[in-house]
């Protein structure tokens, strides 16, 4: 019933709760390796998956969990309903363009990744999706995932986009962990005003956002104080970042 594109930090994360929910999914991914773990909560689980080149036609949601930047390359291999699992604006976007159908997700979780190795960080993570895709929503939740199903997903991907366009590219621009935006005044000015562009353009997106984005990126700049932002991490190991999706993402 389930398939994954991409099985990266997050495409492990969603294998792993499918697995506690009694599914093996089936997996496209670019780079294979011999076995994938990951570590959540203390323990160091095997995530099982059932490798392809090709998704079965009966698998009934493709849950899609490639960089926002990697997604016109695999239109072509999503089967049925798409679910994307992405930061930014743009991925989401291109797939309901091209493939008639497509549901955003958003995913709170922080998870890292070297190879085939998957870490989950930080606190409790949240997977947040539309009502329209119910079924993945009780699959994950079954496995383990804390899951919120909300009737519109369009107002919780753009409050992250905000609080992302915010902290990242000003923490990766220094060099410095999030908690600097909290810190130094010129980070904090920096921030404010991309979450007041970011504002102005979900207003004119007639989007009214669930919380205050301004409270919400001081919030996580506070909770995620000590640690380096996903740009940041990209930054410094000299990987492509998602920027244009984050900061220069647009919708039409
Ligand atoms: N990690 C997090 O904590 C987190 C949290 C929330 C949201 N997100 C968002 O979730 C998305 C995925 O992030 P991630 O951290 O999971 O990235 P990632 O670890 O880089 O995983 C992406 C996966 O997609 C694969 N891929 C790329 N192109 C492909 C193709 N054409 N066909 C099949 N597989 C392909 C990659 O293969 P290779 O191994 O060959 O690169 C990799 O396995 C991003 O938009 C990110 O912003 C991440």
């Amino acid at each position: 019933m389930f398939g994954i594109i991409g099985l990266g930090g997050v495409g492990m994360l969603l294998a792993y709760f499918l697995n506690n929910a009694g599914y093996v999914p089936y997996v496209v991914t670019r780079t294979r390796y011999g076995r994938y773990l990951i570590k959540f909560g203390g323990g160091e689980y095997e995530v099982r998956v059932r490798l392809v080149d090709k998704l079965p036609s009966d698998v009934k949601y493709t849950l899609i969990a490639v960089k926002a930047y990697d997604t016109e390359s695999i239109i072509d291999k999503v089967v049925n309903i798409p679910v994307v699992f992405q930061n930014g604006i743009g991925g989401v976007e291109l797939i309901r363009e091209r493939l008639g159908v497509g549901y955003g997700a958003v995913i709170t979780y922080g998870v890292t990744r070297s190879g085939g190795v998957a870490e989950v960080r930080g606190g409790v993570g949240e997977v947040i999706l539309p009502s329209s895709v119910g079924e993945v929503a009780d699959a994950l939740k079954a496995g383990g995932a804390n899951v919120r199903v909300v009737n519109d997903i369009e107002p919780y991907r753009w409050l992250k986009v905000i609080v992302n366009a915010a902290i990242n590219p000003v923490t990766a621009i220094l060099r410095a962990r999030n908690g600097v935006i909290l810190e130094d005044s010129n980070a904090k000015a920096l921030a404010v005003a991309v979450v007041k562009e970011g504002v102005e353009v979900v207003s004119r997106l007639g989007i009214k956002l669930p919380s205050d984005p301004l409270a919400e990126t001081l919030r996580i700049a506070e909770t995620t104080r000590n640690n380096y932002s996903s740009m940041l991490q990209d930054v410094l190991n000299r990987r492509r970042t998602e920027v244009d999706y984050i900061n220069g993402g647009h919708s039409d």
